[in-house]
């Protein structure tokens, strides 16, 4: 079954690396993530944004989780990628979800405690995790767009404040990352990120992280990152296979599309993991 995120990321802070937060779009991206896991002994966190949800349907997202959690030898959490309001929290931990993401980070400081407090209430009281945000990570997620240049990133004191006054089991920071794909080749603040976590005892999450270079990942998680966010990356590689594939005017049959699809981005997933570190920690 489902296991809670707070399971597998309270390992890999007292380990020392990171799992991925890999983003399941269709079927075929949770085979993908499924199958990787697996074959590299991982720990894994399968998530799913609100508009990943409306394109799936809420059931079916749930039923093939928790199946391929059920039919896993390594431990699966799905989690609710940047959720936006406290009813979309409520209606995903009603449906079984194992973890959710209150993003506040568009709220003022107090009101984005406030929120991730009302979450945690119910949350916690069904054995569920929860992730909150502090701080603008730069680029698109679902309509919302953050100006790059208006992107703020997190202040280390308001990380403390914000973990003394919520029982949060995740933070995502903001240190220079964007969702999507990368204008220049993203800076990030790693004396930010030492500080933060010098000062802050939970694990940390680094959203955006397709484009960023592996030896940024690798420093990012030895400084304290113990989820990594990736979905642009898997997206890309998995159109590109399917543009392959589709150069061939015979193919007609969605399933020799979306299969080599599918193994391409599991590849791609395999690498991320070991990257990461979390392989044979499952
Ligand atoms: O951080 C955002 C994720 O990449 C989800 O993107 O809203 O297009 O599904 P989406
Ligand atoms: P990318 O799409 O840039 O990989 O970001 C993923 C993410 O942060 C999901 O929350
Ligand atoms: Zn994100
Ligand atoms: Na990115």
């Amino acid at each position: 079954s489902l296991v809670p995120m707070s399971d597998i990321l309270e390992k890999a802070n007292r380990e020392g690396y990171a799992v991925g937060g890999f983003n399941m779009n269709n079927l075929e991206a949770l085979q993908a993530i499924i199958e990787a896991a697996e074959e590299e002994k991982s720990p894994v966190i399968v998530q799913a944004s609100e508009g990943a949800i409306r394109y799936i349907n809420m059931e079916y997202a749930v039923a093939l989780a928790k199946a391929a959690a059920d039919k896993a030898s390594v431990p699966v959490a799905l989690h609710l990628d940047h959720g936006g309001s406290f009813e979309k929290i409520i209606q995903c931990i009603r449906n079984g979800f194992s973890s959710v993401m209150i993003d506040g980070s568009k709220l003022p400081f107090a009101e984005n405690i406030d929120l991730t407090n009302k979450v945690i209430e119910s949350a916690h009281a069904a054995g569920v995790t929860v992730e909150a945000e502090l701080g603008k990570i730069g680029g698109t997620e679902d309509e919302h767009t953050v100006e790059d240049k208006a992107a703020t990133m997190t202040d280390p004191d308001e990380a403390v404040e914000f973990i003394e006054k919520t029982a949060v089991d995740a933070l995502a920071i903001a240190i220079g990352t964007a969702h999507g794909v990368y204008k220049g080749d993203p800076e990030l603040d790693f004396g930010r990120l030492e500080e933060i976590n010098e000062k802050v005892e939970i694990p940390l999450v680094l959203h955006g992280a397709s484009g960023v270079s592996d030896a940024d990942i690798a420093k990012a998680i030895d400084l304290g990152i113990n989820k990594i966010n990736v979905n642009t990356a898997f997206q890309q590689i998995f159109t590109a296979k399917m543009r392959e594939v589709l150069e061939d005017p015979e193919v007609y049959d969605p399933r020799k599309i979306c299969g080599p699809a599918k193994d391409a981005m599991k590849e791609k997933v395999k690498e991320k993991i070991r990257l990461f570190g979390s392989n044979n920690k499952a």
